[in-house]
C-alpha cells in the first residue's frame, strides 16, 4: 500500500489470482477492490482457476464476490482449465481492452487462436453457464475428499475449491507419495520448492466434475497407502 502511495502520478495495478493455483484458496476480492479504489489502482484478477468453477453460471471469483467491471476493470480467463481448450481471454473495460489490442505484444505478434479452438471455447462456455450440476457435483466431491482426508489425518489447506493440496512437508515425501499414487493409477503431481516455500511441499489433488464418489474414495485409500509407502522408504 505504501508503495502505491509513493508512486505519485504513476499508474498502479493491483494484480491477484482469483483462486490461488497452489493453495486453492480464493482471494479476498471485495477487500482488495476497496484497497484498489483507495489507492486509485487498477484491479486485475487472473481467474484461471475460477472461471467455469465458481460464481453464478461459472462466471468466476469476481462474479462470486458480487463485483463487476467497475471494481475489476481487467480479468483473465484461461481457456485450458475448466473450459478444456487452450489459450486465454482478457475481458473488462472496453477502453482498456481496445488499448491492449493495440499494444499487447503476445496479441500483436503471435498467431491468433485457430477458429476451431474459438468454436470449442464457445461451446464450452455454453455448457459451463448451463450445467450448474457440474459445479454442484464438484462441491460434493470436494466435501467428500476433505472429510475423508481429515479422517485419515492428512494435512489439508483452507481451500473449498477443486484444488486440494495435501501438505507433505519434505520434498522427498511428496515425490515418493506422488510416485506411489501413479503406480496405483492416480496422477497427483508433487509440488516442490521453488514453486512453494521450503518445507511446504505438497501433493496437488485436482478434482473434476466427471470424477465419481467411488473414485474419490479410491483416491483416499491410495493416499493412505502412499503415505505408508513413503514412511517405509524414509525409515
Ligand atoms: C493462475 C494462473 N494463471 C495463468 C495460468 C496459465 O494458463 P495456461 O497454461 O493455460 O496458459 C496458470 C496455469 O496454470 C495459472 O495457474
Amino acid at each position: 500500500m505504501r508503495q502505491l502511495r509513493n508512486a505519485s502520478g504513476g499508474a498502479a495495478m493491483l494484480a491477484t489470482d482469483g483462486v490461488f493455483s497452489m493453495d486453492g484458496d480464493v482471494a479476498p476480492l471485495r477487500a482488495l477492490s476497496l484497497v484498489a479504489r483507495a489507492q486509485d489502482a487498477l484491479l486485475y484478477v487472473d481467474d484461471a482457476h475460477g472461471v467455469g468453477v465458481l460464481g453464478p453460471q461459472g462466471r468466476g471469483t469476481v462474479a462470486e464476490a458480487g463485483l463487476g467491471v467497475a471494481e475489476v476493470p481487467l480479468q483473465l480467463a484461461t481457456l485450458g482449465k475448466a473450459l478444456g481448450g487452450y489459450g486465454a481471454v482478457v475481458a473488462g473495460d472496453a477502453d482498456l481492452i481496445e488499448h491492449l489490442a493495440g499494444v499487447a505484444r503476445p496479441y500483436l505478434y503471435t498467431t491468433a487462436l485457430p477458429p476451431a479452438l474459438a468454436a470449442a471455447t464457445l461451446a464450452a462456455v455454453k455448457l459451463a453457464r448451463r450445467d450448474d450440476w457440474r459445479r454442484a457435483r464438484l462441491q460434493e466431491l470436494v466435501g467428500q475428499f476433505r472429510i475423508g482426508a481429515g479422517r485419515l489425518g492428512l494435512e489439508l489447506m483452507a481451500s473449498n475449491t477443486p484444488i486440494q493440496p495435501v501438505l507433505c512437508g519434505a520434498e522427498a515425501t511428496a515425490t515418493a507419495m506422488s510416485a506411489a499414487l501413479e503406480q496405483a493409477g492416480f496422477l497427483v503431481t508433487a509440488i516442490r520448492p521453488p514453486t512453494v516455500a521450503e518445507g511446504r511441499s505438497r501433493l496437488r489433488v485436482t478434482l473434476s466434475a466427471l470424477h465419481t464418489p467411488q473414485q474419490v474414495n479410491a483416491l483416499l485409500g491410495a493416499l493412505a497407502e502412499a503415505r505408508a509407502h513413503a514412511a517405509r522408504a524414509a525409515a
